[in-house]
């Protein structure tokens, strides 16, 4: 590990995977929380979506960081620290480490122990000076983060992951986010928007079969942590847009009657039963913003790629 990388584990000792997913697999509709879709192997696996064809979502968003760099650079000013929510890979965040002005510190923040290290090291060997400090946390709680609070903050939150929060969660969450900022400080955020029922159905069904094993990781994940018995083979990749609902769901239907335990407890499946396992909310770039001004932000500007696939907004805090 470089020097200038420090770690903090708000993670391993405040999880309460056992009690979500028992509670997940216990109601008449079974549900399981995305995020626990993210161990060593599930981060892998979201990797390689990343470079699937169909997944427009990463290269779109990269293609809007790069060709938009100076003029997010310039909205944004001189930064202190850079706040990155479920940095994954860090990937997203170096068109910006290197157009940011005067910016000192790096955040990443991601509830995938080793992968986030992983990525925090090999982002100190491009970024020397750099002083990184890699939270293992759980976004979607409060969190108490090791940053001092006089100097210009920007949290930078990439992949429409924000869609993976129900819209009242969503709110939540940016009102929670608003309170670590002062004002001035932002929050720049990618969305995906909503469009052609088709080009969603194909980016979230890749022909490689790839976001396939990534959804089933999630028994895995079970299985590995919670003494779990699911056998993979007997579960299959669902996923569709719900055009009501504007997200993208993602379920794994058992393909039999089945038994699994997990931590001791049992659950019967019908054969075609699911669990739903993710949302992605789809925003049109209005709705965005008024969901971002009810929560203590305003709109400061927003950039999207010619067919208006994806959106990035800078938001200042109110
Ligand atoms: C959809 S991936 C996006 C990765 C990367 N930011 C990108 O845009 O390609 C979501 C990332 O958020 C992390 N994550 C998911 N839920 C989380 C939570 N509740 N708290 C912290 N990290 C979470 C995952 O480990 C993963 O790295």
């Amino acid at each position: 590990m470089s020097q200038q990388v420090k770690s903090y584990d708000m993670y391993t000792k405040q999880h309460n995977m056992h009690q979500e997913v028992l509670s997940g697999l216990s109601q008449d509709k079974k549900t399981l929380q995305a995020k626990y879709f993210y161990d060593q192997r599930g981060s892998e696996l979201f990797e390689q979506i990343t470079r699937q064809p169909e997944y427009y979502l990463t290269r779109t968003e990269l293609e809007i960081l790069s060709q938009h760099q100076v003029a997010i650079a310039d909205c944004i000013g001189p930064v202190h620290t850079l706040i990155e929510y479920g940095s994954g890979s860090s990937r997203k965040i170096k068109s910006l480490l290197s157009s940011l002005h005067q910016l000192e510190a790096y955040m990443p923040i991601d509830i995938s122990k080793e992968f986030l290290i992983q990525s925090a090291h090999q982002l100190s060997q491009d970024y020397p000076t750099l002083d990184i400090k890699a939270v293992c946390g759980d976004y979607s709680t409060p969190l108490v983060l090791p940053i001092e609070d006089k100097l210009k903050k920007v949290i930078f939150f990439p992949g429409s992951t924000i869609g993976n929060f129900d819209p009242d969660e969503a709110a939540a969450f940016l009102s929670r986010s608003c309170q670590l900022l002062e004002k001035g400080d932002g929050f720049l955020i990618g969305i995906d928007t909503k469009k052609a029922a088709s080009v969603l159905d194909e980016a979230y069904n890749d022909q490689a079969g790839v976001t396939a094993q990534f959804n089933l990781n999630i028994l895995q994940h079970i299985n590995e942590s919670l003494e779990g018995t699911f056998d993979l083979t007997w579960f299959e990749h669902v996923a569709f847009y719900n055009e009501a609902h504007g997200r993208v769901e993602m379920h794994l239907r058992s393909r039999i009657d089945q038994l699994v335990t997990v931590a001791d407890q049992t659950f019967s499946f019908k054969q075609g039963e699911t669990i739903h396992t993710e949302n992605s909310y789809k925003y049109s770039v209005d709705d965005f913003q008024v969901l971002a001004r009810q929560n203590g932000f305003t709109p400061v500007t927003c950039f999207t790629d010619r067919n208006q696939y994806f959106s990035v907004h800078y938001l200042e805090k109110t």
